[in-house]
């Protein structure tokens, strides 16, 4: 077996490589120094993947990650690979799982085909909506990230998690259960894009260091609102925690309102404090 690490993804693709005791192939992401002047993507493995089981690790976020990949799994093909299993730790388009509005791309689909088209297998983590992954024509397992997080929070000055909203109670119940602290949750409605509101609700969190707990930090919207709300009923600290940590827009202004902020590595960022390739490492091994 051999793993290779897409650009959005290379540490954790070693990561998974060591958890493995798998070969790492290296890629030039360069033709020339500073890249193509137009931005495109290039790739080129530097060693053999001849009749090998290989392992593709590429997170699917920013746009470009997703040329990336498809290039990789080319490349791979290409260079004689046996079987492709990819590992799309953070599935971008995820989100846009439904015809909202007549006359859109059910674009989480759009972008799993172009997988499937050279993948024997697909593993994500924590998508949006895993039934999505049911309409394609390959194998595919979404792992739950959250348990990852639950052991980091296990080892941290915790002593209540919230949920910001109501899709993510399911996230503090499986974090509380890990890490054996109780759990409660607020109602989110969204505004837009970038606004939220929360509905008032009485919290058992006064002199306690409370962990927020979702599956991504967008804008920092949620947690923001969140936060403010934990302050003004007492609460000593503040964390956020999340899977898949973008960060977008004013996300790091909004993020003052926490004391702390923990993501995992599915997106690589300075907020990156917990590992999945234990996950990974085993839902590989499982695959068999
Ligand atoms: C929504 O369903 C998600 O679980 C997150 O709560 C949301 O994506 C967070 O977005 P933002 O950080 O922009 O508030």
């Amino acid at each position: 077996m051999k793993v290779i690490g897409g650009s959005a993804s290379v540490i954790l693709a070693k990561a998974v490589a060591r958890e493995l005791s798998a070969g790492i192939v290296d890629v030039a992401f360069e033709k020339h120094r500073g890249g193509f002047p137009d931005g495109e993507r290039y790739v080129r493995l530097l060693g053999s993947v001849a009749g090998d089981h290989v392992v593709l690790v590429q997170t699917t976020y920013p746009d470009p990650m997703i040329v990336e990949f498809l290039l990789l799994a080319d490349a791979i093909r290409d260079a004689g690979a046996r079987r492709l299993t990819a590992i799309v730790p953070y599935f971008g388009y995820g989100r846009q799982d439904k015809l909202f509005l007549e006359g859109e791309a059910i674009s989480a689909r759009a972008i799993g085909k172009h997988i499937a088209v050279d993948a024997n297998e697909l593993l994500t983590m924590t998508i949006h909506n895993p039934d999505i992954l049911k309409t394609l024509p390959i194998f595919t397992r979404d792992i739950d990230g959250i348990p990852a997080l639950g052991r980091h929070l296990k080892t941290t000055d915790v002593d209540f998690l919230l949920a910001p909203d109501h899709n993510a109670i399911r996230f503090a119940k499986t974090a509380s259960a890990i890490c054996g602290k109780p759990y409660d949750h607020l109602e989110k409605e969204r505004i837009d894009s970038y606004n939220v509101k929360i509905v008032p609700k009485r919290l058992d969190v006064r002199g306690k260091s409370v962990v927020i707990v979702d599956d991504v930090i967008s804008t920092g919207g949620t947690i923001a609102t969140a936060a403010r709300e934990l302050r003004s009923q007492g609460a000593r600290r503040v964390i956020a925690a999340c899977v898949h940590g973008l960060f977008v827009g004013k996300a790091e202004a909004n993020l003052k309102a926490c004391d702390d902020v923990i993501a995992t590595d599915t997106i690589q960022s300075p907020h990156t404090k917990v590992s999945v390739a234990p996950e990974f490492a085993a839902a590989i091994r499982a695959l068999g």
